[in-house]
């Protein structure tokens, strides 16, 4: 253990440096040619070697070229900076090394806590086997349509397991035109069809429109169809918007339909905007990442749901050799989802949360939302920016309005996220809104400065025009 205690001083020691350090090196930089062949060719080595060699290619090898996610001048996608407490208990977890598909151990017991703290936050109704740490929300929204589909097939006294959907009406799935794709990936996956994902339209502030909802489900009703779920959303990817909940729920309520939630990005926002978020509570099932606004390393996704029988109904498969005798407790948690060994991902959402606090939790929250605010007060400001939605969460949507010719505005934006990413001082990514090329900003970084804003707009002019990265005092 002497090589490990040595090479784990170097490990935090390179931790802490790279972590220190990050403000102050490019968001993103392109891979050298040479590194590029290292990482990228390098053979196996026959003979092993040493631990503290291994730190030593990653300090010169790896940690020049991050993703750009923990830089605060980082804005893409939904991607966070790793909370130091969730990188602390890393290196422990993997100590540790259960697997968490069940049994009597800590790495269990401490994900029914942390479950119970998520639901909590989110103002979710919650009972011991009322939800399970996933991947992320892809895999986190496969659990709950799977629950969904067999609900319904239940109630239509049909065996989805047995008998798959061979023979039944299809089942329609209602997402709106900015849920995010992974509803249609578990839609596909777990047989539906794509053609029977119903794409329900938006609002201007790009919110699903629940009258169209009524109507379509209606619809399909009277055509012979069996709508058996909807989507919204409490946060979008494109814009932040989160859904009218309570209309959507009394939609889902009257027809029977199983209400999910896709709040893997949004849910937290109801911390400091809780009238925005009024009916999450009845949801069926809510999806909810740590591993974005709360800063979990990845990988760290979570669903939570109302009622456990019918997830557990959908997955449980206990042969003899994983049987548990405690009959009436909640089970493991490989009987709520298709995994059998579970990595510990309570351990860095446990120490994540504790570190915080609630208080720090809501302050991170409430800063992130202050900040989406300041950029769309800037953006608004400007005369060459045009904000493109209403600011509900971190999320900011706009795009580069130069003066000049209208029609080249789409190639224009469409070509700004890779200029900006090139030039290694702001990061941001783009998206397609109401037909139009977008810019998107995702804030989730508490050490995001007013003046890294200004810069990223100041980014955004340099990078349209291809002036070169002058260096700002
Ligand atoms: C609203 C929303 N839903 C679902 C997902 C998919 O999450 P994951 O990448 O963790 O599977 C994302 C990812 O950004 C998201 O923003």
């Amino acid at each position: 253990m002497d090589e490990l205690r040595h090479a784990g001083r170097l490990a935090a020691d390179v931790t802490a440096d790279y972590l220190g350090g990050v403000g102050d090196r490019p968001v993103w930089q392109p891979v050298t040619e040479a590194d590029r062949d290292w990482l990228t060719r390098q053979d196996l080595p026959s003979a092993g070697r040493p631990l503290s060699d291994l730190v030593h290619d990653i300090r010169t090898r790896v940690l020049p070229y991050p993703m750009g996610n923990g830089h605060p001048r980082f804005f893409g996608w939904v991607n966070s900076a790793p909370s130091a407490a969730g990188v602390l208990v890393a290196p422990i977890a993997a100590a540790l090394n259960p697997s968490c598909a069940g049994g009597d151990h800590a790495g269990v017991l401490l994900e029914h806590t942390v479950l119970r703290w998520l639901a909590d936050l989110a103002g979710f109704p919650h009972r011991t086997g009322g939800g399970l740490l996933t991947s992320g929300a892809s895999m986190a929204t496969v659990v709950a349509l799977a629950a969904a589909r067999r609900r319904a097939a239940d109630r239509d006294g049909a065996d989805v397991r047995a008998d798959g959907l061979y023979g039944r009406p299809p089942m329609v799935l209602y997402v709106s035109a900015e849920g995010h794709s992974c509803l249609r990936k578990a839609a596909e996956l777990l047989g539906l069809g794509s053609r029977h994902v119903r794409v329900v339209p938006v609002d201007g502030a790009f919110r699903m429109d629940a009258g169209a909802l009524r109507d379509m489900v209606a619809r399909d009703a009277r055509a012979g169809l069996r709508p058996f779920c909807v989507a919204a959303s409490a946060g979008t990817v494109n814009t932040g918007a989160v859904d009218a909940l309570d209309e959507i729920a009394d939609v889902a309520a009257a027809h029977g339909l199983w209400f999910h939630v896709d709040g893997a990005y949004g849910a937290l926002g109801a911390l400091t905007a809780p009238g925005g978020y009024a009916g999450m509570a009845r949801a069926d099932s809510l999806v909810l990442d740590p591993h974005k606004w709360l800063g979990v390393p990845v990988d760290c996704g979570c669903v939570l749901w109302r009622d456990p029988v019918p997830v557990r109904a959908t997955f449980s498969l206990v042969p003899a050799y994983l049987r548990d005798d405690d009959e009436d407790g909640p089970g493991w948690f490989s009987e709520y989802g298709p995994e059998q060994t579970r990595p510990l991902r309570a351990l860095r959402t446990w120490a994540t949360m504790s570190h915080l606090g609630r208080d720090g939790i809501v302050r991170l929250v409430g800063t992130t939302v202050r900040l989406a605010h300041t950029l769309a007060a800037m953006i608004g400001a400007a005369p060459d920016f045009e904000l493109l939605a209403p600011v509900s969460t971190s999320i900011v949507a706009f795009r580069y309005r130069p003066a000049g010719p209208p029609d080249r505005l789409d190639d224009l934006n469409r070509r700004i996220p890779a200029a900006v990413q090139h030039r290694g001082r702001a990061f941001l990514t783009g998206t397609r809104l109401a037909g139009t090329e977008a810019l998107r900003a995702c804030l989730l970084n508490p050490a995001t400065t007013e003046d890294d804003l200004a810069l990223l707009l100041d980014e955004i002019r340099a990078a349209a025009t291809g002036r070169a990265a002058e260096i700002r005092p």
